[in-house]
């Protein structure tokens, strides 16, 4: 649905120094009918990328192109056309407070000259479709801020696009309406068959509704795949960052351990790594981590205190030799300093 081909932006530097390369050479795949997670720090090149997905931006060199056309290479009335078939959901819907949640989903309809009757049936369905039924003649100050959010998604979808691109859609919101927006979010997928492009730098978002999820750095793809197999990937730069490690435990006298673990054929749980450690003479205690299941496989990050039987310090060279067993099998194992 999407491809980019060697897409590269290149901002002339503000004050005559450097210039800015905020896309360098990406090459990406996204099918259609999936929901595809952007992830990156500030300045990493997600807004870019996504003006360059509108046809805000144009890129300086490569190819962008969105359910067959070539973005980048149109102007004028051919642009505006391909654009029909983007929908856009913003951080801040920026609904307009003079009219009510129905005449804002209206408005791009009016705009793109739909006729009255089409467009009241359309914005009845949208209504439905995005759960507001009994809240469409509400104006926005009268709306909470998660039913501000599902007016912004049915604006953008008002023109039935293929592709829903939402930057930072939930950042604004709280845990609870986050989940509640995500969800109509994977429905919408599952009821429309749109192709979802989230821009989020919220790890919880990624796992709770991507299907795949591409990590940019300093413009360049630092890492992309399915979910799964990403999350799964111990020595991925996505991993540590999807699953947050709690903070270590305070007032333990014991070696502490942390282990990553999520591809391993011979750790698939962190039960599995408690077992294994009596064979080199410790006694392992879970005793903090965060354990997600995702796609059917568990993948974790634990942190095991290690003592030896009567309780005291383990030697060296068990701590060595568990660690080595770990390792060989494809758990990142690490012991904690202080
Ligand atoms: N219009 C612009 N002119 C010059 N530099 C820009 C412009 N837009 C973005 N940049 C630079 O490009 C890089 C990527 O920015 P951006 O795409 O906004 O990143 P993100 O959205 O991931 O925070 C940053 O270094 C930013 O300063
Ligand atoms: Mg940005």
């Amino acid at each position: 649905m999407i491809t980019l081909d060697g897409l590269t932006k290149v901002f002339p530097a503000p004050g005559g120094g450097d210039p800015v390369v905020a896309l360098d050479g990406i090459d990406l795949h996204l099918e259609p009918g999936r929901v595809h997670g952007i992830v990156g720090r500030s300045g990493a090149g997600k807004s870019t990328l996504i003006r360059c997905l509108t046809g805000l931006e144009k890129p300086t060199s490569g190819r962008v192109e969105v359910d067959g056309t070539d973005i980048a290479a149109l102007e004028g009335d051919a642009l505006r056309a391909a654009r029909r078939n983007i929908g856009m959901v913003f951080q801040h819907a920026n609904l307009l407070d003079s009219r009510t949640a129905a005449r804002n989903i209206a408005h791009p309809l009016e705009i793109a000259g739909v006729p009255r009757a089409e467009r009241e049936r359309r914005v009845a369905e949208l209504v439905e479709l995005v759960g507001l039924s009994g809240r469409e003649h509400n104006h926005p100050a009268q709306l909470s801020g998660g039913q501000i959010q599902r007016v912004g998604i049915a604006r953008g979808l008002a023109a039935e696009p293929k592709v829903l691109l939402c930057d930072e859609p939930t950042s604004a919101l709280d845990g609870s309406t986050t989940r509640q927006i995500l969800r109509l979010i994977s429905d919408l997928r599952e009821r429309l068959g749109i192709t979802v492009v989230i821009i989020t730098h919220e790890m919880a978002v990624v796992r709770e509704v991507c299907d795949t999820v591409t990590l940019l750095k300093d413009g360049k793809i630092a890492q992309t795949g399915e979910l799964v197999d990403v999350a799964a990937d111990p020595h991925g730069p996505l991993s540590s960052e999807l699953i947050s490690l709690p903070p270590a435990p305070t007032g333990i006298d014991a070696v502490i351990v942390n282990c990553d673990y999520g591809d391993s054929t011979r750790f698939r749980t962190s039960e599995d790594l408690i077992r294994a450690a009596e064979a080199h003479g410790a006694e392992a205690t879970l005793v903090a981590g965060t354990i997600e299941t995702i796609g059917g496989r568990q993948v974790g990050r634990v942190q095991l205190a290690l003592r030896n039987a009567s309780g005291a310090a383990i030697s060296a060279e068990s701590l060595a030799s568990y660690l080595a067993e770990l390792d060989a099998a494809g758990v990142v194992a690490k012991e904690e300093t202080a």
